[in-house]
């Protein structure tokens, strides 16, 4: 019988079944369920509700069902329960009896549901972090791994300047460590227990609600139970960081695509992550990163969902709220997907030096430095510019790069250019003279890459 059955006295239709029951997906929270029933079994009997007794039986009654929610052996598909909390009660009532009826005295599934589904996301954000520290690992090795690596940088993905393979790897380590802490500022908000909440308005039971919410992890309890049934921030929080974190890998995919393909030829995949086609014999396609940059939309589709469901809802609780689930279930197991076969992916990727540097230095990447040696000798820097791109002009006319031409070739565009301009226009000579904090050049990326290994010594 459903959880709220006295005062009807027709049954739900089966498509009303369909609409309202949520145990098919809140399943998912059968370990924060009963963990919590456990804190809350603890909490009644201290205000008098349960004697000891009825509270240890309750207590083991729910550590059976705890380890059999953990080895995944609890029975949904046989239940005709509506959700898991009336799941997890109807099993201790089974074995029970009245005991069982007893422990959801002074608790609603409102502020219950709430706690499960905080516990949940707090786990997971963890589970998430770990996740997001071997992503960051798999790059900073894929950088020691070809720290001589020296590829074009784009802008309008364009050739710009020439950039060193571990700076690109460590620039998505940038990202992947925003999103960490960005987690961790998630972590320290939500962290606090909306249970002893009731409904909306509190309970009339003497409930230690500061000893629940220690019980359960939890900084403190939260401090208004209108809100706390109602809060749903931290879900559209958890749904932000996923978002921001496929945009992450989203672009790390494209870049990887695009050093991938014929045109570029930067890099080979490995066959573990690859696909072929069904026709084409001869193609290996990047279909790995191809599903990280497709699985944001619907990562950030279930954000939007979220933000639409909650943006209309009087406080306090209402079942639209029970739309939170499906979308941040989806979600977090996709991102987790993502991030451990962008490990892989990481993990297969062989450079081709030559090549690499072979585009780096074409598509006249030295033009800005031909323009920086002119300042050098004295020319302003916009005149100096100007110069640049004339060499240029005449450079590509000849289908030549700008240190082919001959130094009175070069003089035509200014008298000021000598001999020493050939060393300058050099790969390793353009790219380490950007030897600036966060800059390109040998010294910084390698400085950065040593403090990134450091790290992964340490931990
Ligand atoms: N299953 C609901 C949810 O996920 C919790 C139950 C609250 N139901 C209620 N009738 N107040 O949000």
């Amino acid at each position: 019988m459903a959880l709220w059955g006295g005062r009807f006295q027709g049954g739900s239709s089966d498509m009303f079944r369909q609409v309202n029951d949520s145990l098919p997906f809140d399943q998912q929270l059968a370990s924060q369920d009963i963990r919590g029933s456990i804190v809350w079994s603890r909490a009644i009997a201290k205000a008098g509700v349960l004697t000891t007794s009825e509270q240890q039986q309750l207590e083991q009654a729910l550590n059976g069902l705890l380890a059999k929610a953990e080895a995944g052996e609890l029975d949904f598909a046989a239940s005709s329960e509506e959700d898991i909390h009336s799941f997890v009660e109807a099993a201790l009532t089974e074995e029970l009896g009245d005991i069982g009826r007893k422990l959801h005295t002074g608790r609603s599934r409102n502020d219950q549901v709430a706690t499960d589904f905080r516990l949940w996301v707090r786990e997971h954000c963890q589970q998430l972090q770990q996740d997001l520290l071997q992503l960051k690992a798999a790059l900073v090795k894929s950088a020691e791994r070809h720290k001589q690596v020296i590829l074009p940088g784009y802008t309008h993905l364009q050739r710009a300047q020439p950039v060193r393979y571990p700076h690109w790897c460590l620039a998505y380590v940038e990202m992947f460590k925003r999103d960490i802490s960005r987690m961790a500022d998630l972590l320290a908000r939500m962290n606090q227990c909306p249970l002893g909440s009731g409904a909306l308005a509190g309970t009339v039971y003497a409930i230690d609600r500061q000893d629940i919410a220690e019980q359960l992890g939890f900084d403190s309890p939260c401090h208004n139970s209108l809100d706390a049934v109602s809060d749903r921030d931290y879900v559209l929080e958890l749904l932000f960081c996923a978002s921001t974190s496929m945009m992450h890998l989203s672009r790390m995919a494209e870049d990887m695509i695009f050093f991938n393909s014929g045109e570029a030829s930067f890099l080979r995949l490995g066959d573990n992550v690859t696909s072929g086609s069904s026709l084409m014999p001869q193609k290996k396609n990047p279909d790995a990163l191809e599903l990280i940059r497709g699985k944001c939309g619907r990562v950030f589709g279930s954000l939007q969902a979220l933000l639409v469901t909650m943006k209309g809802l009087p406080l306090a609780y209402n079942k639209d709220m029970q739309e939170d689930k499906e979308g941040a279930f989806d979600a977090v197991n996709q991102w987790h997907i993502c991030l451990m076969i962008a490990c892989e992916v990481v993990d297969s990727v062989e450079l081709n030096t030559e090549r690499c540097a072979q585009a780096a230095r074409e598509g006249y990447a030295n033009a800005t430095e031909l323009a920086d040696y002119l300042v050098g000798k004295g020319v302003p820097f916009r005149t100096a510019h100007d110069i640049s791109g004339q060499v240029v002009l005449a450079a590509l006319a000849q289908g030549k790069a700008i240190e082919e031409l001959s130094l009175a070739e070069l003089q035509q565009h200014s008298k000021l250019i000598g001999d020493d301009v050939y060393p300058v226009l050099q790969l390793d000579y353009l790219v380490d003279k950007r030897n600036i904090l966060g800059g390109t050049g040998k010294g910084p990326v390698f400085a950065a890459l040593d403090r990134e290994l450091a790290e992964l010594a340490k931990a």
